[in-house]
């Protein structure tokens, strides 16, 4: 069978691999219908990702059915339409005690630490393949692991009803961000640098847009606020920049949720965390967001129907990156096919 493995930094190639057989009793054989590209497989494929390991088959977003299933699996049947918890963790260090399994001590990430799912099967342990509607459409479900890093930074950031939010950034990331904080009663103002993003971005219901290359983000967000600034502000740009100015403009007894991976030091002055009493609250993954969100996506609740604007075969991985490198404001999200 074939897969999409990054061999080392600049270089990803279409390999063949044996096809992967159920070994354990808890084990599922899953046909991999779509994988969603994420800009962490981007970062993979650069060398730019401080995590993976290479050489690495990448992918964690993916949706398919299953083929086969071991002895002791007991949730899930032949032809169910699943999606991956693209991560597996200890069960025993702090962590994962406090329920925060997405940050394990022994992390491991699938398409990053170890091989993911840009192939045409993959076997997985059952307690990480969740299943989804069989009435919802495969580009849909692939966006179930998008959203649940939506759901995560929108838990991290406490964001209740009424609470004013700030989404810095209109990329997937964002823009799941949006529908959770829409979705839990929030008022969103959403900023990118491309106007088309944010005018698809207000018909996911965001309530403002800014675009800095126009507008002066702390003057405008402190007109919308009355002076007090968002209650949550969720960094998804994640530049030096962008998160000196979520502490400064985040308003009194705020949160302010950092997303980045980057490992370039910001400029931020302690006043302003003590005298507002911020929380600055990193958020990684998530932390058992499958069940919800994919609770979300079958009722209809979110709508993820326009959010796949490109697709290719599995082998046509080095024109989808050429496309998302160059025309990174048409391309939402692109997806592989690997039927
Ligand atoms: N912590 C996690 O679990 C996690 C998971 C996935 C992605 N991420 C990170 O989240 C970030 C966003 O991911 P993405 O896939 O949406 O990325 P993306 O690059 O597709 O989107 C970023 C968006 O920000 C916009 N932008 C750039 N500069 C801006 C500025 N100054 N103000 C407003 N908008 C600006 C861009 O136009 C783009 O639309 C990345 O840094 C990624 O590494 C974190
Ligand atoms: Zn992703
Ligand atoms: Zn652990």
């Amino acid at each position: 069978m074939k897969a999409i493995q990054v061999v080392k930094p600049g270089k990803i190639d279409i390999i063949e691999k044996e096809m992967p057989r159920i070994s354990k009793g808890n084990e599922v054989l899953i046909k991999v219908r779509l994988i969603g590209i994420c800009g962490s497989d981007m970062h993979i494929y650069h060398g730019t990702s401080p995590v993976a390991t290479y050489p690495r088959v990448i992918g964690h977003e993916m949706v398919g059915e299953i083929e086969e299933v071991g002895l002791d699996v007991k949730k899930l049947s032949v032809g169910d339409k699943v999606v991956m918890e693209p991560i597996e963790w200890c069960g025993e260090c702090y962590a994962c005690r406090n329920g925060r399994r997405n940050v394990c001590a022994r992390l491991q990430v699938y398409g990053v630490h170890k091989d993911g799912a840009c192939q045409e099967y993959i076997v997985l342990p059952e307690h990480i393949v969740h299943k989804v509607d069989s009435r919802l459409d495969w580009h849909e479900a692939v966006l179930v692991e998008p959203f649940t890093i939506g759901a995560q930074a929108n838990w991290r950031g406490d964001v209740r009803k009424g609470d004013v939010v700030f989404i810095m950034g209109a990329g997937p990331i964002g823009l799941c961000a949006l529908q959770v904080a829409k979705l839990k009663g929030a008022v969103c103002i959403i900023s990118d640098l491309s106007d088309d993003k944010l005018a698809y971005a207000q018909s996911l219901g965001a309530d403002y847009v800014l675009n800095p290359l126009r507008d002066t983000i702390t003057s405008e967000v402190e007109r919308i606020t009355d002076g007090l600034g968002p209650n949550v502000t969720i960094d998804a740009v994640c530049t030096v920049k962008t998160f000196e100015q979520a502490v400064e403009i985040t308003s009194a007894a705020g949160r302010v949720v950092v997303l980045g991976f980057s490992e370039t030091p910001s400029a931020i002055a302690q006043l302003h965390i003590t005298k507002k009493e911020l929380t600055i609250a990193g958020s990684r993954l998530q932390s058992e967001k499958f069940h919800e969100v994919i609770d979300w996506i079958n009722s209809g609740a979110i709508k993820a129907d326009s959010f796949v604007t490109h697709r290719f075969p599995l082998e046509d991985i080095h024109r989808a990156i050429e496309l998302i490198e160059t025309h990174p404001n048409e391309v939402r999200k692109a997806v592989l096919v690997a039927e």
